[in-house]
């Protein structure tokens, strides 16, 4: 049994309604915290002050006890990145440099990073997973989903599944990204062959099923179509919609009852109320608001209707080439209408809503102690301190590994 005591915490986000200095926030933050991990889940929460009521099997055997001094930093949960498009090869800074010169993006970018997707070895794209899985642990994500989508064959995109399932459990299938060059002229047996052979073929390695439901992508109901396949083989649903502009993306998301709707920046009220209503997560990326120049999605309308909002930083090298979500978090306090009390919850509670994961994303006994350590008193600075590099530990289920 190992045991680690994390003692002199300046604030803690803990996530749970209740255990808070405010029975009320849902962030559940202590001023004045210690908090104890046995066996890579979390085992004691309390004050300062308190001594540690370890509820651990009797063992006969004295537990070794680590001890780490926090020194008045915050700590909160590791960050959940519901979002990413990791496995590519390549990159399009060239279409960035010329978008900043006033291109405006197109969805027809993607067939670019498919063609050298296509000629990179399983290797290459194994290294460049692990780089940017790297990234995102060093900024303090701990848990984060990986799509497919720069494949777009039936045997590319099952490797992609393959590759991105060794370094996460929440992986994807994007078949449904863009229609392939080769089927420009019939759509209809695109969409046959991601309900059909592609689907059968990601089938061991995905957990979720996935379209960009937009204009230059796929229909409202080519979306239909794909979505209900993918649930009647079992899997999860979620939708990229109102990216670009306003669509049938959010009806549909709240028609079918996706586990999150991401991105969501062109909205009408009707849409922000059937979301509501169907209790559909909506993800928001603002990377991608900052990297196309398209304005900010509008996070308190959504708030204040009810919606669960979650924040990811869809890493993927056309729109949003930036793993951090301090960054989100940023953008979303400064250009979103979130408090940093709701950024901070929907970069980690909301994020796990968004997987429909109950084992992290908060900080309560048994959830898995996945947490980052701040180089600053309070988690304000991930917002006012915008790109400095503030994550001084990550612990991933009980380890140190940054
Ligand atoms: O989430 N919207 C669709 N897919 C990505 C963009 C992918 C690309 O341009 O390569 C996104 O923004
Ligand atoms: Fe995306």
């Amino acid at each position: 049994m190992s045991t680690l005591l994390i003692t002199g915490i300046g604030e803690l986000t803990t996530n749970v309604t209740g255990l808070g200095d405010d029975p009320r926030d849902p962030t559940g933050l202590i001023r004045g915290a210690a908090l104890a991990v046995v066996d890579g889940r979390v085992a004691w929460v309390g004050r300062g002050t308190e001594e540690p009521r370890l509820d651990a099997p009797q063992t006969g055997a004295t537990p070794e006890v680590e001890v780490v001094d926090a020194g008045g930093r915050a700590i909160l949960p590791g960050f959940v990145d519901s979002h990413t498009h990791l496995v590519f090869a390549g990159d399009r800074a060239d279409e960035f440099e010329a978008r900043m010169a006033g291109q405006p993006y197109a969805a027809g970018g993607i067939r670019r990073t498919v063609a050298a997707t296509r000629a990179a070895s399983d290797d290459e794209l194994r290294a460049r997973l692990a780089g940017l899985a790297a990234e995102l642990y060093a900024q303090g994500t701990t848990t984060f989903e990986v799509k497919t989508g720069y494949d777009l064959t039936v045997e590319g995109e099952a490797r992609l599944a393959r590759l991105a399932r060794e370094v996460t459990d929440e992986v994807t299938f994007l078949g449904a990204h863009v229609v392939p060059a080769e089927f420009v002229d019939d759509r209809a047996a695109y969409v046959d062959l991601v309900c059909g052979p592609m689907l059968a073929a990601v089938g061991p390695y995905v957990r979720w099923i996935d379209v960009f439901c937009e204009r230059g992508a796929f229909t409202a109901e080519e979306t239909r179509r794909i979505l209900r396949g993918g649930a009647a083989a079992g899997l999860g649903t979620r939708l990229h919609g109102n990216q670009l502009g306003h669509g049938p993306g959010a009806r549909i998301a709240a028609e079918l009852g996706v586990f999150s709707l991401d991105h969501a920046t062109y909205l009408h009220p009707d849409d922000v109320a059937r979301l509501a209503e169907a209790g559909v997560v909506t993800t928001l990326l603002p990377g991608v608001e900052f990297s196309t120049r398209h304005p900010y999605p509008d996070a308190r309308r959504l708030i204040d209707a009810g919606v669960t909002v979650a924040l990811a930083s869809d890493c993927n090298p056309g729109t949003s080439f930036t793993s951090s979500m301090p960054l989100m978090i940023a953008l979303a306090v400064r250009e979103m209408g979130m408090t940093v009390a709701e950024a901070v919850w929907a970069a980690t509670a909301g994020g796990a809503r968004a997987l429909d994961r109950d084992d992290v994303g908060t900080l309560a006994l048994g959830t898995r102690a996945d947490l980052v350590m701040l180089d600053a008193p309070t988690r304000t600075h991930l917002a006012y301190r915008p790109g400095v590099p503030l994550v001084r530990a990550v612990y991933r289920g009980g380890e140190l590994i940054v």
